[in-house]
C-alpha cells in the first residue's frame, strides 16, 4: 500500500500496558493491584498465568526502547501502574515508583520517541478495591489525586495523556460478567461503575487544565462495529444498537455531549437500580478533551438473548478469525471513524490500539507473521480512505510493541510485533516489525 496516503507528522507508534509487560509485581514498594489478586486466584487466568514477571519491562526497558528506536517507531503508548506510585491508592507516595517512570519516560525522550501515557489500564490498587472499588465515588476522587500526582511528577516528559483505557471492560467484564478483575457480577455495581469511571475521567481532566503543559489529554475507548446478527429480526436490530450504546456511548457521549445515551437510563429503570445522575456530574464529565482515542479490533454480531445479563449476546460470524476468535473486519474501522466524525465533529482521533493475535512459530530464529502484516495493511488502508474523506485522524498505535500477558488468556495469545521468548526474555522482531518499520520510514 501507498504510505504517502498519510499526512506529514502522522504519529506512528506502538502500545503496551503496565500489568501486561512490567512484571516486578511486588518490587521496590509497589502495592498490590486487583490484577495481581485476580491472576493469583486459581482458575481465573488460563494456565494459571500471572503478570508477576510478564516481559520484565521493569528491568529491560532500556533494551526495549533501544529496539523500538532502531525499528523507527515514532511513538510509544504505555501505562502507569497506580499501585506502583500509590501503593495504597491514596496517601503515601512510593518514591521508587516515581523514579522508575521518570527513568522510562526520560529514556524515551532521549531517543526522540513521542510519549503517550495511560493513567488507568485496569490495575486498580487492591486497597481501594477493598474500600468499595469503582462502586464508590471515593475511588473517582482518589483517581483524580493520583492523576494530579502523575501530571506533577511526569508532566514535563509526557506528550499525550490518556485517562482511561477501555472503561467498558472494567464496568462489564469486571463488574457484571465477572471474567475480568475484580470479577464481580452485579448489575447495580456495573452501572455505578460506568458513572464513577466517567466522573473520574472528568475530575482528572479538570486537574490537568490547572497546569500549563504543552501536552494533550484524551481517553481511549474500544468500539467494535455492532451489527445485528439477523437483519430481519427487530429484536436483533434493537439489541445491536443497545450493545453499542452500553459498551461505547455510555462512555463517549457523557464526555463529548454531556449526556448518557437512552439505553443507560433504560437499564437503570429496567433493573430498578439505585443510581441517580446529577447535572453537576455531567458537567464535570464533559470537560473538553483534546483527542479521542479509539481501540479497534473487530465487529460484533449481536443477537437478542433474554438469558444474557444485558439481554444480548454475540453470535459467531462467517469471516476469517484471529487467534482471539475475532472476525477480521477492516471496514468496521472505516465506518466507526466516519461515524465518530459525524457525531462529535472534527475532534482529532488517534487509533490507540489495533492489531491481531497470530500463531507465531519461530523458524530459524525468524517469525513470518504474514497474517498480522495483512491485517495491519487492511486497517491502514481504510484509515487512509477515512482521512481522505475528511476524518481528522492523527495517529496510529499498533497493539502491541511486543507479546505480553493477555489478561484472562495469560500468555496464550501473541499480539506483538516483537516476539517474546518467555523462557529467557529474548526479543525477536517478527516480519511484521520490519514491515511496519519500513512503512513508517517510507511515509515520513
Ligand atoms: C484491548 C486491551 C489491551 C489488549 C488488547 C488485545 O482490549 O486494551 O490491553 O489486551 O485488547
Amino acid at each position: 500500500m501507498n504510505s504517502n496516503l498519510f499526512p506529514q507528522g502522522f504519529v506512528w507508534g506502538t502500545a503496551t500496558a503496565a500489568y501486561q509487560t512490567e512484571g516486578a509485581w511486588d518490587r521496590d514498594g509497589k502495592g498490590i493491584s486487583i490484577w495481581d489478586t485476580f491472576s493469583h486466584t486459581p482458575g481465573k487466568v488460563e494456565n494459571g498465568d500471572t503478570g508477576d514477571v510478564a516481559c520484565n519491562f521493569y528491568n529491560l526497558y532500556k533494551e526495549d526502547i533501544k529496539l523500538m528506536k532502531s525499528l523507527g517507531y515514532k511513538a510509544f503508548r504505555m501505562s502507569i501502574s497506580w499501585p506502583r506510585v500509590f501503593p495504597e491508592g491514596i496517601g503515601e507516595v512510593n518514591k521508587k515508583g516515581i523514579k522508575f517512570y521518570r527513568k522510562v519516560l526520560k529514556e524515551l525522550k532521549d531517543n526522540d520517541i513521542i510519549t503517550t501515557v495511560t493513567l488507568y489500564h485496569w490495575d486498580l490498587p487492591q486497597a481501594l478495591q477493598d474500600k468499595g472499588g469503582w462502586e464508590s465515588r471515593k475511588t473517582a476522587e482518589a483517581f483524580s489525586e493520583y492523576a494530579d500526582l502523575c501530571f506533577k511528577e511526569f508532566g514535563d516528559l509526557v506528550d499525550y495523556w490518556i485517562t482511561f483505557n477501555e472503561p467498558f471492560v472494567t464496568a462489564f467484564p469486571g463488574y457484571l460478567f465477572g471474567n475480568m478483575a475484580p470479577g464481580i457480577k452485579d448489575m447495580n455495581a456495573a452501572l455505578l461503575t460506568v458513572h464513577n469511571l466517567n466522573l473520574a475521567h472528568g475530575l482528572a481532566v479538570k486537574k490537568f487544565r490547572k497546569y500549563d503543559f504543552n501536552s494533550k489529554i484524551g481517553t481511549a475507548n474500544c468500539r467494535s462495529w455492532a451489527v445485528p446478527d439477523n437483519l430481519q429480526s427487530p429484536s436483533d436490530i434493537y439489541a445491536a444498537r443497545y450493545a453499542d450504546e452500553m459498551y461505547y456511548f455510555s462512555f463517549m457521549d457523557p464526555v463529548m455531549l454531556g449526556q448518557y445515551p437512552s439505553s443507560y437510563y433504560e437499564t437503570i429503570c429496567r433493573f430498578k437500580l439505585n443510581i441517580v445522575i446529577s447535572k453537576e456530574d455531567l458537567e464535570i464529565i464533559s470537560q473538553k478533551i483534546d483527542f479521542i482515542g479509539l481501540n479497534y479490533y473487530t465487529r460484533m454480531l449481536i443477537r437478542y438473548d433474554k438469558k444474557a445479563p444485558l439481554g444480548f449476546s454475540e453470535a459467531k460470524g462467517p469471516l476469517e478469525k484471529t487467534e482471539m476468535d475475532n472476525e477480521v473486519y477492516p471496514d468496521g474501522l472505516y465506518y466507526i471513524l466516519k461515524d465518530l466524525n459525524k457525531r462529535y465533529g472534527s475532534v482529532p482521533i488517534y487509533i490507540t490500539e489495533n492489531g491481531r493475535a497470530t500463531t507465531d512459530k519461530v523458524v530459524d530464529s525468524k517469525i513470518d507473521d504474514l497474517d498480522r502484516i495483512k491485517y495491519l495493511k487492511q486497517h491502514f488502508e481504510v484509515s487512509a480512505k477515512a482521512i481522505k474523506e475528511g476524518v481528522n485522524l492523527k495517529g496510529y498505535f499498533v497493539w502491541s510493541f511486543m507479546d505480553n500477558f493477555e489478561w484472562a488468556h495469560g500468555y496464550t495469545k501473541r499480539f506483538g510485533l516483537v516476539y517474546v521468548d518467555y523462557k529467557n526474555q529474548k526479543r525477536i522482531p517478527k516480519a511484521s516489525a520490519y514491515w511496519y518499520s519500513k512503512f513508517i520510514r517510507e511515509s515520513s
